[in-house]
């Protein structure tokens, strides 16, 4: 019987890769086949992953930054453009926006999913407005109907959301461009890596110039834009096409935790996971909870060393993107975004990785029980 009254032994990873002998074995394989770089391997997970996703092209790239800066410039983005975003997000999401030269304008998100507010999307909109990025946090798909329904393009990341549907229409198949992550923490994961998906063969041919100088006949070679180097290689394309053969079988295991961890905080007051819309199908990526410390006796930070002492690793997703130092300084006159900012201060992500075991969620969930009792007692 697992002892669930004691702190655990070792420290309990907050997302550790599973990673088994086949993503071994794939590796090696593709090692010896001589392509190191993107090759075959590459344009079979495009294949793949276009079927899986439902939609026409998929590109592979260099990671899901990429993804979502090529997209923004194949969408034609850049100085003095306006591209709408939500600041619970990763700062790859704003960053990317400066780096085409145009400006993040962050709008404020919903109090129960924490994605971006269509409604103020719609109050944000202006001449300048050229893309709209709005982002699937932890899996849950935003709101993307009356988001596409403003008419500007749309821009979606989806690092999240490999396995998502929206309404029943498959993430990937729906916005302008679908971006989505192969980072070592993400559902699908090869290390590093992103995927761009799109009907518009425009996006996808301008991608495709801009990922990688294009190649000519062998000879000769032209360069219609300045790229970038943003490919994927076929040694981490072979991990993300194993890990695609996987993907049902580790959301299984996920939906179990999050099971788990739904029926636990349920009974601790002011402990309380992100809306999960029933309409969607939901990627299980993050299982994120909101320490509200008039209730949980405690805030998040608090909540987050009292946690660590007891070995289980956190994470936050996310502070508030326009609070960070670079935004702050660069964009002081950005608005309070009061929604965005409480829930940066509240939000606290728990373990959840198909390497871990129901008992390893168990001491997560126990050393939980045991600091809420601490903070509330
Ligand atoms: C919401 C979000 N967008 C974008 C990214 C960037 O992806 P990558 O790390 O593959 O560049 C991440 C994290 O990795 C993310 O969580």
């Amino acid at each position: 019987m697992q002892d669930v009254s004691a702190r655990r032994e070792t420290m309990l990873g907050f997302q550790p890769p599973a990673i088994g002998d086949e993503e071994i074995a794939a590796v090696a394989e593709t090692l010896r086949s001589g392509w190191l770089t993107t090759g075959p391997r590459a344009a079979e997970l495009e294949r793949r992953m276009a079927e899986y996703l439902e939609a026409e092209h998929v590109l592979a790239l260099a990671s899901g930054t990429a993804a979502l800066h090529l997209a923004l410039v194949a969408l034609g983005v850049g100085p003095g453009d306006e591209v709408i975003t939500t600041p619970i997000t990763w700062p790859a999401t704003a960053n990317v926006v400066v780096h085409t030269g145009a400006t993040p304008i962050f709008v404020d998100v919903r109090d129960d999913d924490l994605n971006i507010d269509p409604a103020r999307v719609a109050e944000a909109v202006t001449e300048r407005t050229k893309a709209i990025l709005p982002v699937d946090l932890a899996g849950q798909p935003c709101d993307l109907d009356p988001i596409l329904a403003l008419g500007v393009p749309v821009v979606e990341d989806a690092a999240h959301a490999a396995e998502s549907r929206y309404r029943g229409r498959k993430v990937g198949s729906i916005a302008d461009a679908t971006c989505f992550s192969l980072y070592a923490t993400k559902n699908i994961a090869a290390g590093e890596g992103g995927l761009i998906a799109t009907n518009d063969a425009e996006v996808a041919d301008a991608v495709r110039d801009l990922r990688l100088m294009r190649r000519g006949d062998g000879s000769r070679y032209d360069i219609p834009v300045p790229g970038y180097k943003a490919n994927l290689s076929d040694v981490l394309a072979s991990i993300a096409l194993v890990q695609l053969d996987k993907v049902e079988r580790h959301a299984e295991i996920r939906a179990q935790q999050f099971a788990l961890y739904d029926d636990a905080v349920a009974e601790l007051d002011g402990v309380k996971p992100l809306a999960r819309d029933a309409r969607d199908a939901h990627a299980l990526h993050l299982y994120v909870v909101r320490i509200d410390p008039e209730r949980a006796g405690a805030t998040r930070d608090e909540y987050q060393r009292a946690l660590a002492d007891e070995n289980i690793a956190t994470s936050i997703h996310f502070l508030p993107v326009h609070l960070l130092t670079y935004y702050r300084e660069r964009f002081p006159d950005q608005e309070t975004l009061p929604v965005g900012e409480r829930a940066g201060a509240e939000v606290l992500s728990l373990p959840l990785s198909p390497a871990h075991s129901d008992d390893d969620i168990g001491d997560a969930i126990a050393a939980l029980q045991r600091v809420h009792a601490r903070f509330t007692g």
